[in-house]
């Protein structure tokens, strides 16, 4: 017999991939702690995958320290490709804190806050161009491009290679995915040859010359007589890149699609500007680009399963928490499936995770998304979609890879 939750979450699946919630819903109410075939404990409640993030007693670098079977090459290939530094996504206290400490110094909400008006002129200029033609495949033109050309200009990074640099970053996103396979694991390694050398150029010169820019600014950072080593400094631009091109994309794509669902939400939003961030907090909680994260239990956990038996997470075992489907908790977010933009509690989704990871480009990926989405929908009286979406070949990662739009 097949287990019943093994069909719930199976991430391979189309129909899962096309909308993941219905199938979160169940593997929720029935196996809210699941063991997945090959070890992960599955989670998927909020108040569990919050304990989860919250506690000093669950690592995030599982690298170091989640079990793995020796036999599998593919995983035995991973972990060796590891090298030099580790980034502060990947690491615990105390190490964790203190590179978080340095960099916070230098990425400030008003290093995010100067960009604003640079960031509606590029979305304004996509838009005109968009307004022209009569369509737009949002994904290729405004998504992507936005968010890298941001980054770019926050570390004021050269753009002539922004094809090279999208494409090493889509490799090592690959590569990062619970899925990757022995050829993914192989590109996202020639990515980061490529890559490194080329950041090490650019960092050389910087130092030389410092300017006003995040990457300046990182070079420049002290804290007590600490600094960033040139290790931990490229290992966090790298991080910045990925993040920066892999998720506020989808953002961007997945809000509009929402919204493009939902017509009525949609032209609340174009009538009251009043609401950007709350609406892309719902936006982040209905559809979010990051579908879970893992942890290590450093200590055995107890979780308590659907009939109130205890299932215990041993030190090893890899726990995932399963953002999407906490994002959907109906115990937190009442009629969760509902897109509302003007939800009281929106702003509790967990899409940018909670506890001492909780992403660090929080409030830049909102004013990108705000500003994308927001002005597409003020520009366009009508904007329908002229192809269906296609969703892209991820499990960590949600989005689709094309939204074609006529716009008028
Ligand atoms: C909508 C867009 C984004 C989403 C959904 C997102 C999501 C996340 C999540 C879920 C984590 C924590 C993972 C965990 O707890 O294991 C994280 C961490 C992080 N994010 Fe984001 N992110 C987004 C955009 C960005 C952007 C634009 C940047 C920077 C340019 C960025 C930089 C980071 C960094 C540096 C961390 C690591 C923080 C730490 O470990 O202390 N993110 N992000």
């Amino acid at each position: 017999m097949i287990d019943v939750a093994e069909r719930l979450w199976d991430p391979s699946d189309p129909a899962f991939r096309a909308n993941p919630y219905p199938f979160y819903d169940r593997l929720r109410t029935e196996s809210p702690v699941y063991r997945a075939p090959g070890g992960p404990l599955v989670i998927s409640r909020y108040d569990d995958i919050v304990r989860v993030l919250r506690s000093n007693a669950f690592s995030r670098d599982v690298e170091a320290n989640a079990k793995f079977d020796e036999n599998d090459i593919v995983e035995r290939r991973r972990r060796d490709r590891r090298g030099g530094a580790k980034t502060i996504l990947n690491l615990d206290p105390p190490d964790h804190t203190r590179l978080r400490r340095l960099v916070s110094k230098a990425f400030t909400p008003s290093a995010v806050d100067r960009l604003r008006p640079r960031m509606e002129t590029m979305v304004d200029e996509v838009l005109d161009r968009a307004a022209e033609r009569g369509e737009i495949e949002l994904v290729d033109e405004l998504a992507f491009p936005v968010p890298f050309q941001v980054i770019s200009e926050l570390l004021d990074m050269p753009t002539e290679r922004a094809d090279e640099l999208r494409s090493w970053s889509q490799a090592l996103t690959l590569g990062l995915e619970p899925g990757a396979t022995m050829d993914d694991l192989d590109a996202a390694e020639a990515a980061i040859m490529q890559l490194i050398p080329y950041l090490v150029t650019i960092i050389d010169e910087r130092r030389s010359t410092p300017g006003d820019d995040l990457l300046s600014g990182l070079l420049a950072v002290e804290d007590e007589g600490d600094t960033l080593s040139p290790a931990e400094l490229i290992a966090f631009v790298v991080l910045l890149y990925v993040a920066g091109h892999e998720t506020t994309v989808n953002l961007i794509g997945n809000g509009t699609l929402a919204l493009l669902r939902h017509p009525d939400e949609l032209a609340r939003w174009r009538n009251d500007p009043s609401l950007d961030s709350a609406a892309v907090d719902e936006l982040l909680r209905f559809d979010g680009p990051v579908q879970h994260t893992v942890r290590v239990p450093m200590e055995p956990a107890i979780f308590i399963g659907a009939h109130g038996e205890q299932i215990v997470a041993e030190p090893g075992d890899t726990v995932l928490t399963v953002l999407g489907a906490a994002n959907h908790d109906p115990t937190v977010f009442e009629a969760p499936h509902v897109l509302r933009l003007d939800r009281h509690n929106a702003q509790r989704h967990l899409a940018f995770s909670t506890g001492i990871h909780y992403c660090l480009g929080a409030s830049l990926a909102k004013l990108e998304a705000a500003t994308g989405i927001g002005r597409l929908i003020r520009r366009f009286e009508t904007i329908e979609l002229a192809g269906e979406p296609h969703w892209r070949d991820r499990l960590t990662i949600r989005g689709v890879d094309r939204l074609p739009l006529r716009v008028s």
